[in-house]
């Protein structure tokens, strides 16, 4: 079948696929789950979810190649993400077999709706683990539903490979020290909805976050990690207990070190050290790689390429991530996984 989806000029936007997958935890464990056409989760007015916050989410994308395959990239790493984030709340872990299995059969199913290689575009798809069932106390769920839907999707940030602004956010953190800044949890989002609005509302792409503890190191990107590049030839990256442990940042640490001879390093950065930095970016599954052109910190806007073009070695380290996403380039060891 050919769907009418105009790919090229796909933004982050729900689109409501055929298919999805849904999987019901109870009286201790997992049933085997199935495909379903209902797009609406049917759960108690009592869920905890809704109430206490217990949920969370993943996000991963499947990709066509040039013959017309499909792949999705480090499937496993998700997995075992939504398993430590599991742990901190609380809920039943989703085994990785059963996690993987699922996003094949959503991206089997829904097939039509992978968008074709050369577009750009990508098949999204959200994992989603909740906590359902009537308990009104604050206490941890007895029943769950995990559910993958999908979506195609083209640009995060808009512009894709073109430098946006951001903005340090000196009144909002995004995450308490010792909370659960390190989870995909949905509360880290409702919080990180007010200063990204106040962000977009004046110019900006989104929030850069600092420690919650000194406010005086970078962070987090909105929804993506930051990296840095140095005229060192060094690739620099935050090493904090709350942000996100990013797959794509990890991945880009590998490729940085082994593909590009960079020099990687996690740890600290300052927000008034920006200068050492030739080049920087956001990176995440939706965000893939976006250039960042300035940061905006107090009166200051610190321009690190140029705010109109991409620096080469953000350019270098895209085209090989994309190009291993895509399959063109070959890719680690276990790092792709073919749908079919
Ligand atoms: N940081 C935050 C807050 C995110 O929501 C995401 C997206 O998942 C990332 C970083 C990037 O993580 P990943 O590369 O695993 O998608
Ligand atoms: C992702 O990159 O998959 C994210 O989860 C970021 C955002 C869209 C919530």
């Amino acid at each position: 079948m050919t769907v009418n989806i105009d790919w090229e000029n796909l933004g982050f936007e729900y689109h409501k696929l055929p298919f999805r997958y849904i999987s019901y935890y109870k009286d201790g464990k997992w049933d085997q789950g199935q495909l379903t056409e209902d797009a609406t989760l049917h759960l108690s007015e009592a869920a905890p979810s809704l109430h206490y916050g217990q949920q969370a989410f993943e996000g991963m994308k499947a990709y066509r190649t040039k013959d017309g395959s499909i792949q999705l990239f480090r499937p496993d790493r998700n997995a075992a993400r939504l398993q430590d984030t599991a742990d901190r709340l609380l809920m039943p872990q989703v085994s990785t077999e059963q996690f993987i299995d699922a996003a094949k059969q959503v991206v089997k199913a829904n097939e039509d709706y992978v968008p074709p290689y050369g577009t750009g575009a990508t098949l999204y798809l959200r994992p989603l683990l909740i906590g359902v069932g009537d308990i009104i106390g604050v206490k941890p769920a007895d029943e769950y539903i995990f559910t993958i839907f999908a979506m195609p999707v083209g640009a995060y940030f808009r512009g894709g490979l073109k430098p946006t602004n951001f903005i340090v956010s000196e009144a909002y953190d995004r995450a308490a020290p010792h909370g659960t800044g390190a989870a995909k949890v949905g509360g880290n989002y409702a919080g990180s909805l007010l200063p990204g609005k106040k962000a977009k509302a004046i110019g900006y792409s989104d929030v850069i976050y600092l420690d919650p503890t000194t406010h005086t190191k970078i962070e987090e990107v909105g929804a993506a990690n930051f990296f840095g590049i140095t005229a060192n030839n060094e690739f620099i990256t935050p090493l904090s207990p709350s942000i996100l442990p990013s797959i794509t940042k990890y991945s880009l640490l590998e490729i940085a070190e082994k593909r590009l001879g960079m020099t990687v390093i996690e740890g600290d950065i300052p927000v008034a050290d920006l200068d050492k930095f030739t080049e920087a970016g956001a990176c995440g599954t939706a965000a893939v790689i976006s250039p960042i052109g300035g940061i905006q910190y107090r009166d200051n806007l610190h321009v690190f390429y140029s705010e109109k073009e991409v620096g080469p070695v953000t350019r270098r380290l895209y085209d090989e991530l994309v190009g291993i996403q895509f399959g063109d380039i070959e890719a680690p060891e276990g790092w792709i996984v073919k749908v079919e």
